[in-house]
């Protein structure tokens, strides 16, 4: 029987949630919003009882990344994934991108190249432009509905001297793959020919649809890991993102030292908050139950959707999710010009995420988050197909 309930919205009035009250540009006040990837669940009851117990100890100084969060963190790695991380190879970042920022300057020099698959989350891109590094485009190949690698290409870019690296989504945002193990050995033996890292944002590990198996990337490197850094948090899984706190494995000495020196020395951006520290461990020591049932009623939210396109909107190209909450459907067949199309997506009242941010092959798509209750993505849904069968 189901423990917890998320067909109840959670009000998030009053607490400046960014995904209801700072809608993308062009959406009126008051847009139904399945943009940003963050939940409209509750938080998991453990994680707020966490927290209030944090606030009653009534000190709120400078905290440190203690031997106890890591612990947690590890923990969780070998009971779901049965991942091995030593603990003086996890460090803090106070988010992915923060850390994408950081990988993109010291693991790359100026003007150098580092590949990433798009359609692909769009700071990956910004990042390494806003740093004076070069973007260079490994795309995705889209056939009969499922995205997969282009190797040939991706040896290609990788075979370059001036392409440092990649930037790897595993699960991929927004087309929703969990890669499988076969594909991420693949891979590994391409960046291993060309002995090039792999940066693996693995933000969206724990959101995977029922029966498919997601493989952290440096568990499987084996005596090529040294190469692989590991970006991941408890922030999306557990609706986190707004206390700022994520964990990076690295291996290698070398990248250790640059990181310390970039994060510490440099810019000192390490300092972590109380409340990210007892959120973490709460959630990875006692809410698996709660990510479990989230998923379930995800994957139902999932189902929905894809039968919905199929029934109501037969020309649209649904794509099935295998991982991440973050649905993402081809609707050009409506309206060819994407600039319209997400127009019309405004003019619906329903705030998405324009495919074409993901870069050009996301044109003609748009991202819908489904982590919300039922009721907001049948009523998104039907905006949607109202406006768009006049
Ligand atoms: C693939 C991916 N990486 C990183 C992030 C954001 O991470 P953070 O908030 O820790 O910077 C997101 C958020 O949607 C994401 O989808």
């Amino acid at each position: 029987m189901a423990k917890y309930n998320f067909d109840t919205p959670v009000d998030r009035k009053g607490t400046y949630a960014t995904k209801w009250e700072k809608l993308p540009e062009g959406n009126e006040a008051g847009a139904l919003p399945l943009w940003v990837a963050d939940m409209d669940f509750p938080t998991a009851t453990p994680i707020i009882k966490a927290l209030h117990e944090r606030v009653d100890k009534g000190a709120l100084g400078y905290t440190y990344y203690a031997d106890e969060v890591k612990a947690a963190v590890t923990g969780w790695f070998l009971k779901r994934y049965n991942w091995q991380v030593k603990k003086e190879d996890i460090f803090f970042s106070p988010g992915l991108v923060a850390c994408i920022a950081t990988m993109v300057n010291t693991l790359a020099g100026e003007g150098d190249g580092i590949v990433i698959q798009p359609p692909v989350y769009h700071p990956f891109a910004m990042k390494i432009k806003a740093n004076g590094r070069t973007v260079v485009n490994n795309p995705l190949i889209l056939k009969d509905g499922r995205y997969t690698m282009d190797f040939e290409d991706l040896d290609k870019k990788l075979a370059d001297p001036k392409n440092k690296g990649l930037i790897l989504c595993s699960p991929h945002n927004p087309t929703g793959r969990v890669w499988t193990q076969e594909e991420l050995k693949k891979l590994l033996e391409v960046a291993k020919k060309h002995n090039k890292w792999i940066v693996s944002d693995e933000i969206h590990a724990d959101l995977t649809r029922k029966g498919i198996v997601f493989t952290p990337l440096a568990k499987i490197a084996v005596d090529y890991a040294d190469e692989i850094i590991t970006l991941t948090a408890p922030s999306k899984a557990f609706n986190l993102a707004g206390l700022h706190m994520s964990n990076v494995v690295i291996t290698k000495k070398e990248y250790k030292d640059l990181y310390n020196n970039w994060v510490g020395e440099r810019h000192s951006t390490g300092g972590l908050n109380p409340f990210a520290l007892a959120a973490n461990m709460a959630a990875y020591n006692e809410c698996e139950d709660w990510l479990l049932e989230c998923n379930e009623y995800i994957d139902a939210n999932v189902d929905y959707t894809m039968e919905f396109f199929k029934k109501e909107l037969p020309k649209s190209k649904p794509v099935y999710i295998e991982g991440t909450y973050l649905f993402w459907v081809d609707l050009s067949a409506y309206e060819p010009d994407s600039v319209k199309l997400d127009a019309l997506m405004k003019e619906a009242k329903i705030a998405l995420n324009d495919g074409a941010m993901f870069g050009e092959e996301g044109r003609g798509f748009q991202r819908i988050n489904l982590a919300c209750p039922r009721q907001i993505v049948v009523e998104c849904l039907n905006r949607m197909r109202d406006i768009l069968i006049k």
